[in-house]
């Protein structure tokens, strides 16, 4: 078997050649297995990501003047702004009894920064429990379809890299009791020499292929399903599902189909919507969202000039203070929208990475230093492309502590300690005592299944009086 005489020419002509330095050596099966890999990559688009991201360095920012604070609903402070919220959450209810509400979640990230072997959702984190970020997120939307006696159904995207763990996972658990839950892999990109733009070869026989970042989700749910079947959008379309609530795997505190933020996206005729929190320092490490020249956007805050990040109001608020806690919603009619339409692909980022080659005396090197460029697509890049949207405000006590990092900011002892004293305060709600240090944390871990509580006013019906809480506890 020797390789396709066009793909030869193909790979010549853009400069990408090497990759088949290796034919003679390789197995019939092995051969195969490149040749696919190769044909797949789209050797016009990577000539263009090369020139533009690998070559130069990407888009200019925006001015700092064009750069300006978006409108967000601000947490209500006044008892209208209240009843505007509970208005809201009947509208979301509403929208989940008919059916019309599933949930993505985004689970292909490697993890690398936590150093977890292993799909990132099958981290044990329940403080007590040691539930795993599956089992809490799939609990809550068991619950929530209960509460409202509707089939909230799951998409769950994977990667190449963790699909077949993810799904086993969930198997294994007899899908958390989830009614509906379908997993869709993402697409992946080749990752190339930083200095060069060559595709670099992971083995001889292997392209180094890396996931295309969460953006990727939005061509991945139109893709044809297993075997050619109907896409995730089809079946979605299919079930009734009009709005989509989007969140991400690491964040064991995101309150999933939020009815009043699903209200007021639909309050808004919103097409995408995002969840902010207010920015506590300049360099922390959300994507802010930003107004430039009248369009949302956000920039990730690696892109965020640091003079930018840390202009502050007269009062002293930072003023770019709207940090993405990357939970949206999203029309599917949009994303239909986006997907059957070129011109509206996402840009993709570069991610400059350490990543093991095969080098030109075939061997395996691992660098030291970063040598490659991996090209990823992020799902935020959609805002600006929305019609409508609606931008508002959350409590990060309440909403928001992902699970990023081995130790220290955003760990699981930052995460753990989140958790109890949010439960914590959820007891002390139903009018249950709880002892707390010096610095309002509690000394001890407390957890409450999603099935037992979804939140305060739940809990408050099923609390048994005279509680006493002194010591671990997993109410379930
Ligand atoms: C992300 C956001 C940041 C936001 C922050 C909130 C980006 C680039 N940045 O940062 O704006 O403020 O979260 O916590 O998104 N994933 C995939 N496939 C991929 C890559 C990622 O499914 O190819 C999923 C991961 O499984 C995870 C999520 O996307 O659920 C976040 O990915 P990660 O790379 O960890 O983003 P952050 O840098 O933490």
């Amino acid at each position: 078997m020797s390789p396709d005489a066009e793909l030869i020419g193909r790979l010549e002509r853009h400069g990408q050649g090497h990759l088949l330095r290796w034919w003679g050596e390789l197995a019939n099966a092995q051969r195969a297995r490149l040749a696919a890999e190769v044909a797949a990559i789209d050797l016009d688009q990577l000539d263009r990501l090369v020139a533009e991201l690998v070559r130069a360095d990407g888009t200019p920012a925006a001015p700092d003047e064009r750069v300006r604070p978006i409108d967000v609903v601000r947490l209500p402070q006044t008892d209208g702004e209240r009843v505007a919220i509970r208005r809201a959450a009947g509208v979301g209810a509403d929208a989940i009894a008919a059916g019309e509400v599933g949930v993505i979640l985004v689970a292909g990230g490697s993890g690398t920064r936590l150093g977890f072997e292993g799909p990132k959702g099958t981290f044990p984190i329940g403080p007590v429990s040691s539930a795993t970020l599956f089992q809490i997120h799939a609990e809550k939307i068991v619950a929530l379809s209960r509460r409202h006696r509707k089939t909230i159904p799951l998409y769950v995207m994977t990667s190449p890299e963790n699909h077949q763990a993810t799904v086993d996972f969930f198997q294994a658990n007899s899908r958390f009791g989830l009614e509906h839950v379908r997993f869709f892999v993402q697409g992946q990109m080749p990752a190339v020499d930083r200095a060069t733009g060559k595709v670099l070869l992971a083995m001889k026989d292997r392209v180094a292929l890396s996931p295309d970042g969460h953006g990727g989700t939005l061509a991945a749910l139109a893709a044809p399903g297993p075997g050619g079947g109907p896409s995730c959008l089809d079946e979605m379309s299919e079930l009734g599902l009009r709005t989509l609530f989007y969140f991400q795997v690491d964040n064991p505190l995101v309150r999933i189909a939020d009815p009043a933020f699903i209200g007021l996206h639909r309050e808004a005729g919103a097409e995408m919507s995002f969840k902010v929190v207010e920015r506590t320092a300049p360099g922390e490490k959300l994507g802010v969202v930003v107004s430039v020249d009248d369009r949302p956007q956000v920039i990730e805050y690696s892109d965020l000039p640091p003079d930018l990040a840390s202009r502050r109001e007269p009062e002293g608020r930072l003023e770019l203070w709207a940090g993405s806690i990357a939970v949206h919603v999203l029309e599917r009619t949009f994303i239909e929208r986006l997907t059957g339409d070129a011109s509206h692909r996402l840009p993709f980022h570069r991610a400059i990475k350490t990543v093991s080659h095969v080098d030109e005396n075939g061997r395996i090197v691992k660098p030291e230093e970063p040598n490659a460029v991996k090209f990823e697509q992020f799902i935020f890049d959609a805002l600006p492309m929305a019609s409508r949207w609606n931008i508002v405000e959350t409590d990060r006590t309440v909403e928001f502590e992902p699970l990023k990092n081995a130790v220290g900011l955003d760990s699981p002892a930052t995460v753990h300690q989140r958790m109890s004293d949010q439960f914590a305060s959820w007891l002390e709600q139903a009018g249950v005592s709880v002892p707390r240090r010096g610095d309002g944390s509690v000394p001890f871990s407390i957890e409450i299944s999603p099935l037992f509580a979804l939140d305060s006013a739940e809990l408050k019906s099923k609390i048994e009086p005279g509680l006493v809480v002194d010591r671990p506890m997993y109410l379930r």
